[in-house]
């Protein structure tokens, strides 16, 4: 079993004839559209006769379909398709539209086939159609999903209630390795943030509101309602928003070393100081200016090997990337309000021992401010618990997903 294999995108324009007498796009031609997108795809690939050169037909047994937004008479609307499962017989694939212009999401529908034979006896799925799918695949489970105008790398595993990982700065999902191998019975969603990792770097539209919107957009496109936050450092600014933004859809939050309160002026002044340095002598003046800050003293001296491969890391980042994300932090707003009004919600404030960013008297005094939350210290880490000590952080998650969100499937 996998998840989320990434179809070339296909523009299709709404004509006339489609759409009711006040102009919207008509439901009818909705499904019409969505079909021509995938037999699109499939002209593009492995030919439109790929199932009945297999003697076989998929079959739709199942639609959902979430309508957002109108669209009109000559919209160009770009359709974005994921195969999310397959089996031995049937697929699942999910589909979004969103129109070129504004990148507004008009609809997003999840479709399940079943392949039959011509007596209507299910058969397996076409070899040369996973095959075709196997391709797109490319970086195994990492796919790529447009939002906000905004191309993504989004790592998507399992399946289960959904986690989404939210790394801090100047990082990536890949932060998240162990917690993404080891978590299973979740679904484990880990986008590069917009300006960081393999995702796009635009030069202007970075905040916290925007990384937060990405996030649900990106939902939106896996068809994820709700989901359980975990947010390190910056990762967990955005957590908070998200969390104001989309109350409703988080079952569960995990904060990992962040804070709570808005930057102090002296600390947005060397944000601005950050940012020049960035323009002026690139990411690996920021990485190694960082460095002795994210990791544990005892990190530092005992593995080097990850201290290099940090900096690496770092030094890799988009400066559009590394500047966006220093005024988007510099120009957030506390939460320390928001903390109060979370007893609905099940939280874990998490901590490396030795994190002189945000400091275990931090993680304290948020896991106070939270009704019920939890407080999981981590030995042996500073800043970026799961790569410096990722068994424990692992676990620590796991124990609190078992007990506090819910037990995972399977
Ligand atoms: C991070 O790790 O995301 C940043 O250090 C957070 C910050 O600078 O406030």
């Amino acid at each position: 079993m996998f998840t989320g294999m990434s179809t070339p995108e296909i523009d299709l324009v709404v004509y006339p004839d489609e759409c009711d007498a006040f102009g919207h796009l008509n439901q009818a031609s909705f499904l019409s559209l969505f079909e021509r997108a995938r037999w699109e795809m499939l002209r593009g690939g492995p030919g439109m006769d790929v199932f009945t050169r297999s003697n076989s037909w998929p079959a739709l047994r199942k639609t959902v379909i979430d309508y957002r937004a109108a669209a009109f008479p000559g919209d160009v609307l770009r359709f974005q398709q994921l195969l999310t499962h397959v089996g031995r017989t049937s697929f699942t694939m999910r589909q979004t539209a969103r129109r070129l212009r504004d990148d507004t999401l008009i609809a997003a529908a999840e479709f399940v086939f079943v392949c039959i034979d011509p007596e209507g006896r299910p058969t397996p799925v076409p070899q040369q159609f996973r095959e075709y799918m196997d391709t797109r695949r490319g970086d195994s489970d990492v796919q790529r999903i447009t939002v906000n105008g905004v191309n993504l790398a989004v790592e998507v595993r399992g399946e289960g209630p959904a986690i989404l990982f939210i790394h801090g700065y100047p990082l990536d999902r890949t932060i998240w390795r162990d917690q993404i191998e080891g978590l299973e019975g979740f679904r484990r969603i880990a986008p590069d943030l917009r300006g960081m990792g393999q995702s796009d770097a635009p030069d202007l539209g970075y905040s916290m509101s925007i990384y937060a919107a990405d996030l649900a957009a990106v939902l939106d496109v896996l068809g994820v309602d709700d989901v359980i936050l975990c947010g390190l450092s910056m990762g967990g600014y955005i957590a908070l928003e998200f969390v104001r933004q989309q109350r409703a859809r988080v079952r569960g939050l995990i904060l990992m070393d962040t804070r709570a309160d808005a930057d102090a002026p002296e600390t947005r002044r060397a944000r601005d100081a950050a940012a020049s340095m960035a323009r002026e002598r690139g990411a690996a003046a920021i990485a190694d200016g960082m460095l002795p800050k994210m990791l544990a003293a005892g990190t530092l001296g005992s593995r080097p090997e990850l201290a290099e491969a940090l900096r690496t890391l770092m030094g890799r980042t988009p400066v559009p990337g590394i500047v966006g994300a220093l005024s988007a932090m510099r120009d957030r707003e506390g939460s320390e309000g928001l903390l109060r009004t979370l007893s609905g919600v099940p939280s874990l404030i998490v901590v490396g021992e030795a994190d002189a960013l945000t400091p275990p008297a931090l993680a304290r005094a948020m896991a106070d401010a939270i009704p019920g939350a939890g407080l999981a210290i981590i030995p042996g880490a500073g800043h970026l618990p799961p790569i410096e000590q990722p068994r424990a952080t692992t676990e620590a998650l796991e124990s609190f997903l078992g007990s506090a969100v819910m037990k995972p499937s399977g």
